[in-house]
């Protein structure tokens, strides 16, 4: 079996350290563990600083076995020739020994059946019922189950993500901005080293205007002063709220060391709009190919 990456160099793991960003000595990210449903107390955290960790959703060793389901998925694609999946392009990179590997799997939960049987974990019901009154796991709606592998290399497309919030897509489908619950599930460490998750605190609370203009959605990646990271590790589970700055910092190391592998479940309420085989692409992902995602 083929083990996940792990960061070989040693690890930055105290935020005295200068390499963390300030907001990290100041802030705490709780080890907190996630039952049924989310505590008073967890939930109070959620809506004050716009996210949330819970560590050990599932063991380390199931992470890794879901991992190999990730690869078995990327195999299929690549050896298949396929470029979309439903409409949503597929975004490929390539090793330094010329293979190439899926970035981004839409849908992934529709391809595999371990990903689906995951998602029927009870513990997610109690964070749909955080969500809101009427939300679902949309398998087959938007982008379904979204897996992102970010790597640090030359071959790779998808290194980094700038600073965005989830609010902008929902403009480009039409749909006013709303709270969304963004709930990533990692199947590799996240130590500092392999970049990851940046916030910035607290700005889920922003009126609509600085959500659009604050920063240049993806175009601006730089280290923003007041920005936190969010480290993790295989089988830990973190919810944002997708109306908060965030992006996705390149990592420091290379290669295979470098892989990030994280799932985002997409959380809807509303009417719901199945894709399938002939849906057409939205207009969206053209602007994101514009800026080079
Ligand atoms: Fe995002």
């Amino acid at each position: 079996m083929q083990m996940p990456p792990q960061a070989s160099s040693p690890r930055t793991t105290e935020p005295q350290d200068p390499a963390w960003p300030r907001a990290n000595r100041v802030i705490s990210v709780p080890d907190f563990e996630l039952d049924e449903r989310l505590t008073p107390e967890q939930v109070d955290f959620l809506e004050t600083y716009g996210f949330i960790r819970f560590k050990r959703f599932i063991p380390r060793a199931r992470a890794q076995e879901l991992y190999q389901s990730v690869l078995e998925i990327d195999a299929a694609l690549v050896q298949k020739g396929a470029d979309q999946l439903n409409g949503v392009p597929l975004i490929f990179g390539k090793r330094a020994d010329g293979t190439r590997y899926v970035q981004r799997i839409p849908f992934a939960s529709l391809q595999h059946p371990a990903l689906h049987e995951f998602l029927q974990d009870r513990r997610f019901r109690g964070i749909i019922e955080t969500a809101g009154p009427g939300y679902r796991i949309g398998e087959d709606e938007r982008d379904g189950m979204v897996i992102n592998r970010f790597r640090n290399e030359p071959g790779a497309k998808y290194k980094r993500l700038g600073w965005h919030t989830d609010s902008l897509r929902d403009v480009f489908y039409l749909e006013k901005p709303r709270r969304y619950l963004n709930v990533g599930f990692y199947f590799t460490d996240s130590p500092l080293e392999v970049g990851g998750l940046r916030v910035l605190p607290c700005t889920h609370h922003q009126p609509i205007s600085s959500m659009m203009t604050r920063k240049a959605h993806f175009l601006d990646d730089r280290p923003d002063p007041y920005e936190l990271a969010i480290v993790a590790e295989a089988g830990d589970l973190t919810i944002h709220d997708g109306r908060m700055w965030h992006r996705t910092a390149l990592a420091t190391v290379q290669g295979d060391a470098s892989e990030r592998c994280v799932s985002y479940l997409p959380l809807m309420d509303g009417p719901i709009k199945r894709k399938h085989e002939g849906s057409a692409t939205p207009f969206y992902f053209h602007l994101k190919s514009l800026v080079g995602y």
